[in-house]
Formats: C-alpha cells, sequence, structure tokens
C-alpha cells in the first residue's frame, strides 16, 4: 500500500462533507469474529449455508438453525469493538452525515459509539414472530429461552437476520441507498463484495460522481470500480486515516484563521 494512495485518500475524506461506509466481515475480523468465506476458517467453510442460513433450513429445521446463531451470538459475549470501528465513530462528528451501511449482525459498529448504522443484513440481537404476528424483540438478549424460541402468538420466534434468498429489510436499504447518493465519498471496509445488492452501495456514489475507497488486505470482485484500494487490515488504516484527516483540517482551518 503506497503512501501517496493513503495521502489520496485523507485529501478528499478532509475535503469531503457527507460519506457512506459500507462495511463487512473484514471489519470485525480483529475483534476475533470470523469472516464468512475466509480460506480455513470462513463460516461457511464450516458450516453448510443451506442448512443453517436459508428460509428452507428455518421452515425446516428451526432447532438447528437457532443452534447456529446461538453459537454465533454467545461467541459475541467476549467480544469487544477494534479501533477500525473506534476510527469509525471518531469520524462521525467530523461530517455532516458520516453513514455506516454494515453487513454485520455483531452490533460492534453501535458498541464503539456510531450512531448513524443501518444494519442492511439484521441483527444478531433481534427477533422476529416466524408464524407471522409481527412481534419483533429487540433487544433479544443471549441465550434464547428455548431453542427454538416461543412466541406469545404460541408459534416460534426466527433470527432477525437476513438469510440467503431473502430481500434486504425495505427500509434500512432504502435509507442506505439514499445515503449512497447524497454522499461524496464512499468506502467500502473490509467485504468480499460479494453478496448483492449489499455490494452495490459504494456503486450508487460513483454513479452519483462521487469518490470510491477500498480498504482490504485481498483484492475484491469490485477493486478495479474504486478510485482508491488500500491493501491492509481495516484496524490499522482507519485510525491512520483519522489522524491525517485531523490534520489537515486542524492546517486549513488555521490558513483560514490567518
Ligand atoms: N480488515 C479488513 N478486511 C479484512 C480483514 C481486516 N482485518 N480481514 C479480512 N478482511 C477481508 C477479507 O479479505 C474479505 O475480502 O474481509 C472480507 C470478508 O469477506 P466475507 O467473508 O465474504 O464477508 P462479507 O463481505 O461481509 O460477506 C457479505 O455474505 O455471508 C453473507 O450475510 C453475510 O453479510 C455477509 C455477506
Amino acid at each position: 500500500m503506497s503512501e501517496e494512495q493513503l495521502e489520496r485518500a485523507a485529501d478528499v475524506l478532509a475535503r469531503a462533507r457527507r460519506v457512506v461506509a459500507l462495511s463487512g466481515a473484514g471489519v470485525s475480523r480483529e475483534s476475533g469474529v470470523p469472516t464468512f468465506r475466509e480460506a480455513g476458517d470462513g463460516l461457511w467453510e464450516n458450516y453448510p449455508i443451506e442448512e443453517v442460513a436459508t428460509p428452507e433450513a428455518l421452515h425446516g429445521n428451526p432447532r438447528r438453525v437457532w443452534e447456529f446463531y446461538e453459537m454465533r451470538r454467545a461467541n459475541m459475549a467476549s467480544v469487544e469493538p477494534n479501533p477500525g470501528h473506534y476510527a469509525l465513530a471518531a469520524m462521525e462528528p467530523l461530517y455532516e452525515e458520516f453513514t455506516i451501511a454494515t453487513q454485520n449482525i455483531d452490533g460492534l459498529h453501535q458498541k464503539a459509539g456510531s450512531t448513524d448504522v443501518i444494519e442492511v443484513h439484521g441483527s444478531l440481537w433481534r427477533a422476529r414472530c416466524l408464524s407471522g404476528c409481527g412481534r419483533e424483540i429487540y433487544p433479544f438478549p443471549y441465550p434464547a429461552p428455548a431453542v427454538p424460541p416461543p412466541c406469545e402468538c404460541g408459534g416460534i420466534l426466527r433470527p432477525a437476520v437476513v438469510l440467503f434468498g431473502e430481500s434486504l429489510p425495505h427500509e434500512e436499504f432504502r435509507s442506505a441507498t439514499i445515503a449512497a447518493t447524497r454522499a461524496d465519498v464512499a468506502l467500502s471496509l473490509g467485504t468480499s463484495s460479494a453478496v448483492w445488492p449489499a455490494a452495490g452501495i459504494p456503486l450508487i456514489t460513483q454513479e452519483a460522481g462521487g469518490f470510491l475507497i477500498e480498504i482490504n488486505p485481498e483484492p475484491t470482485d469490485l477493486t478495479p470500480r474504486f478510485d482508491v484500494s488500500l491493501r491492509g487490515p481495516t484496524g490499522e488504516i482507519l485510525p491512520d486515516l483519522l489522524e491525517r484527516v485531523k490534520r489537515r483540517r486542524a492546517e486549513s482551518a488555521g490558513r483560514d484563521g490567518e
């Protein structure tokens, strides 16, 4: 990763007024949360999607699906946000709008202090009636009272996460699209950009004339579309970028003050 690219990203971020950030599992990797597709320890390497993360699996064997999500909820008990999460939270007050559209369901952005967070794939801490009474519980703390947990209507609850083949929650996706359209800069952080429509959120900013920055130790399917692609962990690069942006803002404030 070249110093020149870091400087270019910092220049653009320092001049921006509105930013949208799409985050993925890589942002939580340094907190000890496994990603999905990483060779060897990615979740989907060890758990068959068709058994634990589809509507068919949920209707066919809700207990198995809940066991999978209870395992992930249990693992979160000892997990804390990392410097990448905290840098994003610290960036928020520097902009008119700083919106995180996260694919992560772990709640770590909010735990780090980010307030403008859109959960486009749902949350581990939310449950919804599967039997259609429409009841939704948030927060739905760990452990669940039973696996699968009952709903007051006599039915059972489901994890309020987006399963493969399901649509994204309408309101959340609409808000993310609006934020991306209004943004001067879109960040794509720790995502393989393999899952749509979330992966396309930064491209909405590009279509609106905005600048695109990707941060990932590995190139992704969308790397060629980005103006700058920074190779490295978000837990190291985001705090660095934050400092560079703050320095630039202070210098230009100083110049304006002369
Ligand atoms: N910092 C930044 N990026 C990292 C780091 C790190 N420390 N460690 C790994 N990465 C990158 C990997 O190189 C990879 O490109 O994070 C990415 C993780 O990709 P995936 O495992 O595919 O996760 P994600 O992109 O979030 O998946 C999208 O797919 O499984 C579904 O619903 C699930 O929201 C998820 C969606």
